[in-house]
């Protein structure tokens, strides 16, 4: 693996004056080593201005979700053309918020990450367990079974990272244990490597789930940890700076 990916997901959260916080990660980019790659997700509203400011500074933008479809009747939604059309490099599919708020089956999961990729864009396809599946020894076979239904033939180490974000981790300030986080990364690189060969080996997989300043070097220091995708943390270029930084 060449590169390390700390992606920020910033949610519901920003308005046009958070700018100040993109351009203070901007600027604390020379401090994080440059095998780590750099992505925010801003709120929709926020894309456009974000990537344009962004632009060759060695931090990308990316969306949170997409439409399957390219254009027509869906009040609401946004597709994959648009975000690429705004300057946006990567989109976040399947986030558990919206498998849980907007009822996202893998299926449809499937539909968006092919959307990502008709727009030529990385998808960053997310899958997780809930406390009770994890309770009842079921975590690898529930995240083993999304993958198989949310990811579509073709995926190669270009067009697809796959974030692995535990439901219950999400915004609790709790982490899985090294030993789980181990393990899960490692079901995963085999489901990734048995149905796309070499690329399986190649394609990053991201955790996700309260990591902090605090906790991201041992995190990123998990085998088949090839990133993190950020929450709360991303919000503030201080803290992200300093997650990269442990990349
Ligand atoms: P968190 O969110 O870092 O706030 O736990 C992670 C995510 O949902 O992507």
């Amino acid at each position: 693996m060449t590169s390390t990916l700390i992606a920020g997901n910033w949610k519901m959260n920003g308005l046009a004056r958070s700018i100040g916080e993109l351009e203070a990660m901007i600027a604390g980019r020379s401090e994080v080593p440059d095998t780590v790659d750099l992505l925010i997700c801003p709120p929709a509203t926020l894309v456009a201005a974000f990537a344009l400011r962004a632009q060759n500074t060695g931090v990308s933008i990316g969306g949170q979700d997409c439409h399957a479809a390219v254009s027509g009747a869906h009040t609401g939604d946004i597709s994959a053309e648009m975000l690429a059309d705004c300057g946006a490099s990567h989109v976040i599919v399947g986030h558990s918020e919206r498998r849980a708020d907007h009822g996202e089956t893998d299926a449809v999961v499937r539909a968006k990450v092919e959307a990502v990729w008709r727009a030529g864009l990385v998808a960053i396809a997310c899958v997780g367990e809930t406390e009770a599946e994890r309770d009842a020894g079921r975590a690898v076979e529930v995240v083993e079974r999304q993958l198989d239904g949310s990811l579509p033939e073709r995926a190669t180490a270009a067009n697809l990272v796959v974030a692995y974000e535990p439901v219950w981790a999400i915004g609790t300030g709790r982490t899985p244990t090294v030993e789980d986080v181990a393990s899960m990364h490692a079901a995963i690189r085999l489901v990734l490597e048995k149905r796309f060969g070499d690329d399986g080996g190649a394609i990053k997989i991201l955790y996700g789930g309260s990591v902090k300043p605090d906790n991201a070097a041992t995190l990123l220091g998990v085998d088949h940890v090839n990133g993190a995708l950020v929450g709360g943390a991303s919000l503030k270029a201080s803290d992200f700076l300093a997650i990269a930084k442990a990349g």
